[in-house]
């Protein structure tokens, strides 16, 4: 997992883990994060693929503006994974055509 674990000014990293399923596969995050930080911490950059070409998508804006981060998330489409935070047992999915595994 990619992340600062104990920062020289904010201390050590001190967060309940989490488990989230990314297109089937279980992956760690940390409460209270987004699920688009969850991902990249744990190295996924496309998190769907755009509906003309299907080419990949990922974080843009990082702030809700783009909406090109957007996923599914139980069953819900066209969330915001820069914005939404990631609960235990979230299942999130790419939207598009092609998955990543
Ligand atoms: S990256 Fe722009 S809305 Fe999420």
């Amino acid at each position: 997992m990619m992340r600062i674990t104990d920062h020289p000014i904010l201390g050590p990293l001190e967060k309940k883990e989490v488990t989230i399923q990314f297109n089937g596969v279980n992956y760690a995050g940390l409460e209270n994060e987004s699920i688009a930080a969850t991902l990249l911490a744990n190295g996924i950059r496309t998190l769907r693929y755009s509906e003309k070409e299907q080419e990949p998508r990922g974080i843009y804006c990082g702030i809700g503006h783009c909406y090109e981060c957007r996923v599914t998330v139980n069953g819900k489409r066209s969330v915001r994974a820069c914005i939404t935070p990631v609960e235990d047992q979230m299942i999130v999915e790419s939207q598009g055509i092609r998955h990543e595994v």
